[in-house]
């Protein structure tokens, strides 16, 4: 178990969690984890390699040999190289998440992937978002939020972002691959999308980003995290 302070973000999709959690990141020093990155990035890889995603066997070679890297720039925008070739694009279209959300059914991909996300909590600390990050990852962080807002908020948050990239995309299909997604994540049977027990909740529903950052830098001083 990690020996560093850790805190999780847990939640689904358009919750909020990417933009609070590198601004928490920021705020506390820490690194960040954005654990969607490394199913989002083996299910570009199984693309690639024509590895189907019911092939058991063969996700677990591919998992076995991810060969991915993560680069952090000045931006705070993480990039992700597959096999030495940068596919943070790639890795941002509402298919490969929809991809990503299906392989992540498996126990096998699971379990090797938990192993190393485990690798980032290293010092000064380490904010970890996800879906099962309190709850199997992390299960002894300091700090576990869990973070949610209704489906017409998440919908329209993620059309915004993938509009403003330039993608060509739809509110009705955005809303229903949402749908679909976090229905499978959260009635799978390995690591399902739940609150931890000991989780905060938090409706960003009616929230800004910056609204949603004061909430939980106040309940770390409320927790006697800073004087
Ligand atoms: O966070 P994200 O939207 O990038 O995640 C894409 C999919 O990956 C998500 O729908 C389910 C899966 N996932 C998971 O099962 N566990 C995680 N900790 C993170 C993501």
């Amino acid at each position: 178990m990690s020996i560093v302070n850790v805190v999780t973000l847990d939640g689904p999709s358009g919750a909020g969690k990417g933009t609070l959690g590198v601004s928490l990141a920021k705020k506390l020093s820490y690194n960040y984890l954005d654990s969607g990155l490394f199913y989002r990035a083996l299910a570009l890889a199984a693309e690639r390699h024509d590895v189907e995603l019911n092939d058991k066997e063969g996700l677990k070679k591919l998992t076995n040999n991810l060969d991915i890297f993560f680069q952090v720039e000045v931006t705070s925008i993480i990039k992700l190289f597959l096999e030495g070739e940068d596919v943070t694009r790639e890795l941002t279209l509402e298919s490969t998440a929809s991809r990503a959300s299906i392989l992540a059914l498996d126990f096998g991909v699971r379990a090797a992937l938990t192993a190393r996300q485990r690798l980032f909590a290293i010092s000064p600390g380490l904010v970890a978002d996800g879906r099962d990050m309190g709850t199997v990852v992390f299960p002894n962080a300091i700090l576990k939020f869990f973070l949610t807002a209704n489906i017409e908020t998440r919908a329209k948050r993620r059309y915004k972002q993938l509009l403003l990239r330039g993608d060509n995309v739809s509110l009705p299909a955005i809303w229903r691959q949402l749908e679909e997604r976090d229905d499978r994540d959260a009635k799978r049977s390995a690591s399902p999308l739940v609150p931890a027990k000991d989780a905060i909740k938090l409706d960003t529903t009616n929230m800004v980003p910056g609204e949603v950052v004061e909430a939980v830098m106040n309940i770390f001083v409320d927790r006697g995290f800073f004087k």
